[in-house]
């Protein structure tokens, strides 16, 4: 029987209640903090994994801390569902976080309604999606798709854990990492509905959109060496500051960025600066540079002539410099049969299914390794993300729910192959 437009308003006044008790989980009381495998990701996971139960699950966690809910079918294969419950620093509530409250409601329909689905549903909240305490992303989604890196254990976050150390710490094994992965076959699909973080859909007065592609993304972690020295004594002339070194090279980014006219963004959001007195001049700088295209030769292209410029600035001002790329991540395209699915999965609650990009990058990114992706984007306020402003209306959470739960009901794993 169709959602009636009462059941539509109630699924989103959940989801706005369940997204609001998640965005209080955080590391700091006054902003949204919550990153990949601390006591805030614990707290987070163990709320999920009570929803999951409480909408008839079957609970468990891997070692990448992924949890998982599980409706089973009739039938082997299962389609996946999922996102992220970790977060970006002074984060919105919704990235990531209605992903998965998205999905419980959905897998609680069909739990109620007692009728066995062809295929079972798997619920997953991943824990790194934001990539915001490890200089690495993805590694739970890619834990699950079987292309988990084995050498990103070593990497570290600001304190010098190493992700490995961070794995043992949250109680888990990375030995265990393999078993996380699905079986080649068990996944028919993965799907993902995710705020859209961008302003087409509200431009366009639409609350839902399918995604056909999203973007991909390459890491430059670039550090500068100088010298310390007297922030009143060396003359200007003398100095070999790493900060003035890597504010050149911040300009450079935008600059080439700003000549793609659109087709390539760059950004640095975070520099360390050593020693970090205000009285000593830069000695260790490091700046990460987040570069992103849907084409793979213009973000290769840009990311090579960034490089260069950087070694040319080094070279100037008597700098050492090392440039090492922990991050690179595909354009990766939404599965064709999926995206028409989803379409008409909108339409069928009264959208009209039109398609966009992600600008953002997604879990599906790695997923895309194990099985056919497909992602539903979500309306939000300004199209404004990664800001606690974030917001998206009850109303157009509860149409993604109804959409989904549409999708779902006439999924047919076969007919992906
Ligand atoms: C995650 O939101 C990203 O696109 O970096
Ligand atoms: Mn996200
Ligand atoms: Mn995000």
């Amino acid at each position: 029987m169709p959602l009636s437009p009462t059941d539509i308003e109630a699924l989103g006044a959940r989801a706005e209640q369940m997204v609001n008790a998640l965005g209080t989980i955080s590391a700091e009381p006054d902003r949204l903090v919550r990153l990949f495998l601390t006591p805030e990701h614990r707290r987070a996971a163990d709320r999920v994994a009570d929803w999951m139960r409480a909408a008839g699950l079957v609970v468990s966690e891997d070692a990448l801390g992924t949890v998982r809910g599980r409706l089973t079918g009739t039938g082997p294969k299962r389609l996946l569902i999922g996102s992220h419950i970790d977060s970006v620093i002074d984060a919105g509530k919704y990235d990531g976080p209605f992903g998965v409250i998205a999905g419980i409601l959905a897998a609680e329909h069909f739990s109620r309604s007692g009728r066995k689905l062809s295929f079972g549903l798997d619920v997953l909240a991943f824990g790194d999606e934001e990539g915001s305490r490890f200089p690495t992303t993805l590694a739970s989604s890619s834990a699950c798709a079987g292309a988990f890196r084995g050498e990103t254990l070593a990497l570290a976050d600001r304190d010098g854990v190493t992700l490995g150390a961070a794995i043992t710490a949250y109680g888990k094994s990375v030995e265990d990492i393999p078993a996380a992965a699905y079986a080649p076959g068990e996944a028919a699909a993965y799907v993902e509905v995710h705020i859209e973080q961008g302003p087409v859909l509200e431009v366009r007065k639409e609350p839902l959109g399918v995604v056909t592609a999203i973007i991909g993304q390459t890491y430059l972690n670039v550090a500068f060496a100088g010298e310390a020295g007297h922030a009143g004594t060396v003359p200007m002339a003398l100095r070999r500051d790493a900060l003035a070194g890597a504010s050149e090279a911040v300009l450079l980014g935008e600059s080439l960025a700003r000549a793609t006219q659109g087709e390539v963004v760059a950004t640095v959001g975070r520099i360390t600066v050593a020693p970090g007195a205000t009285n000593v001049i830069p000695a260790q700088v490091v700046a990460i540079f987040d570069i992103r295209a849907a084409d793979e030769a213009a973000r290769a292209r840009l990311a090579g002539e960034l490089r260069d410029g950087i070694h040319a600035i080094a070279q100037r001002r008597h700098l050492g410099v090392t440039i090492t790329s922990t991050r690179e991540v595909a354009t990766t395209p939404c599965h064709p049969l999926v995206q028409d699915q989803l379409a008409a999965a909108i339409r069928r609650v009264g959208g009209e299914g039109l398609r966009l990009g992600s600008g953002a990058g997604h879990d599906g990114q790695a997923m895309a390794k194990l099985c056919p992706i497909g992602m539903l984007f979500v309306r939000c306020r300004g199209g404004i993300s990664h800001n606690p402003l974030e917001y998206a209306d009850p109303r157009d959470l509860g149409l993604a729910v109804a959409a989904l739960i549409e999708f779902i009901e006439r999924f047919d794993p076969e007919k992906l192959g």
